[in-house]
């Protein structure tokens, strides 16, 4: 729910820029600045993102302390307006000292949990290139929603790392996959500690006054926000070059005591697990590898951040584990350039993800995708809850349900038996080049595999993704019976 601001706007202090606000132009009927909207209408989570422009880079400057989780910063958002504004929000969690549109001072105030309400200082006209200043402090770890922060505190540092919510803790953004951007992350933390992010590092690690160092990460292809990272902590990290003479950073964290050979086993065959998936999905979509082991007391999960998965240390309990490897890579294609246009289709992420596991094994001799299917349909029982889930519509509470991910890959494997090997290999890869930093849906996944394959897919979906109970194995899908 939004609250509508009565702050009024600011005419005093105008820069220079203030020219490229309103234009001098009287607001037409047509044109007639309103608020941009609270959220995108995301069907599961929609006031999540906003309405009204566009973000085309985010800068994210930021000083952190470790001892006290103390997080200041300044963000800088590049955007253009997608109609003419009198507000727009940011979704955004910590305290903000100023905000300026243009270079002029803007009032602000909160609306909701994570919306910033951002009066227009000057009326903004459609089709005009924002530049948005965010000034803010706060204790990331302490700011709660519902008794929640997507912010790991840890002994030697933090992680940003979270989904579909990340970014409400760390920079103001508009916080939905349909709106792409690049994004520059720096951060100043004291000598001695290490900051990993997303993509390259446009320069070495700076020396600042007062004992500190300042780290600077670069992304340059378009991604959600939930894609940004950070892990601030004692790492060990090992640069290397991929065979697609692409730069791999990886990171290993310094507290993973007796897990840590596992982890770097795994991490370490980074570049020839993207080598392999670029095989079967198509180019890999962005311009680094590599992968982050994170700390010992950190998250009990992975994430697909962009170029660079971060990995929970549960991973590495039984020793190397190069499926989660498979499994976050593939994101990267099917979840990170092909994105979701709405959270319910989280099927096209992690039901792709977890079948390219299925991929790998099959690969790697140690069970083919087909035996994976029925010892994934045998080993929940018909009325097991498990079948309850649709992975095509799963609900908001239950995005990442082991449904999603297991019925999700059998939901593949039946689309595969449907169309055959050699149509199934080309649908994939035309789905990454279609939709490449872009988004996709269900709907559109089914239409280009039914144009490539020439089948009628009605039956197959609609059973596997979108019906309750599990499904009779009809002599098609039971191919190895
Ligand atoms: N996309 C992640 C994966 O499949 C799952 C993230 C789950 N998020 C969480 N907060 N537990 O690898
Ligand atoms: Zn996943």
């Amino acid at each position: 729910a939004l609250t509508v601001t009565t702050a009024g706007t600011v005419t005093t202090g105008a820069p220079g820029q203030a020219a490229l606000l309103g234009q001098g132009r009287p607001a037409s009927a047509s044109a007639t600045p309103r608020p941009g909207s609270a959220g995108l209408g995301d069907s599961y989570f929609p006031d999540y993102g906003n309405g009204g422009y566009d973000v085309g880079h985010y800068d994210v400057r930021l000083r952190y302390e470790p001892a006290t989780d103390r997080l200041t910063g300044t963000t800088t958002i590049l955007a253009k307006s997608t109609q003419a504004l009198s507000r727009f929000n940011l979704d955004f969690l910590l305290d903000v000292q100023s905000v300026r549109v243009n270079g002029w001072p803007a009032t602000f105030n909160r609306a909701g949990v994570h919306e910033l309400v951002v009066t227009a200082p000057r009326p903004i006209a459609k089709d005009q290139q924002l530049t948005i200043v965010v000034k803010y402090a706060g204790v990331p770890s302490e700011t709660l929603v519902n008794g929640y922060t997507g912010w790991t505190r840890t002994a030697d540092g933090a992680l940003a790392v979270n989904e579909p919510e990340s970014a409400w803790w760390w920079f103001p953004s508009n916080d939905h996959p349909k709106d792409k951007a690049t994004w520059d992350i720096s951060v100043s933390v004291p000598t001695g500690v290490e900051v990993v992010s997303n993509g390259v590092q446009p320069r070495d690690p700076l020396p600042e006054a007062g004992d500190r160092t300042r780290w600077s990460w670069r992304s340059t292809r378009p991604g959600a926000t939930y894609q940004a990272f950070l892990a601030i902590g004692q790492y060990d990290i090992v640069t290397d070059t991929a065979p697609n003479g692409q730069p791999v950073t990886n990171a290993y964290s310094t507290t993973l005591g007796d897990r840590e050979p596992a982890a770097r086993a795994s991490i370490e065959r980074t570049a020839e697990i993207v080598d392999w998936e670029t095989g079967l999905f198509g180019p890999y979509p962005f311009e680094a590898q590599g992968g982050v082991a994170g700390p010992i007391d950190g998250i009990g999960f992975a994430l697909e951040t962009q170029t660079r998965p971060v990995y929970g240390p549960g991973f590495w309990r039984r020793g190397a584990n190069p499926y989660v490897v498979v499994h976050e890579n593939a994101h990267q294609w099917f979840g990170d350039s092909v994105s979701v246009a709405d959270w319910s289709a989280i099927w096209l992420n992690e039901g792709f993800a977890s079948y390219a596991e299925w991929l790998w094994s099959e690969e790697q001799g140690e069970g083919t995708a087909q035996e994976l299917f029925d010892f994934t349909y045998a080993d929940y029982p018909a009325d097991s809850e498990f079948w309850r889930v649709l992975p095509g519509d799963p609900g908001a509470d239950r995005v990442f349900d082991g449904a999603v991910y297991d019925r999700g890959a059998m939901a593949l494997h039946q689309i595969r038996l449907a169309v055959g090997d050699k149509a199934f290999f080309r649908i994939l890869p035309a789905w990454t080049a279609r939709h490449r930093y872009g988004n996709g849906t269900i709907a559109q996944f089914r239409a280009l595999a039914e144009r490539i394959s020439g089948k009628d897919l009605a039956e197959v979906f609609t059973t596997w993704l979108f019906t309750a109970g599990r499904p009779e194995l009809t002599t098609a899908a039971a191919r190895s019976a």
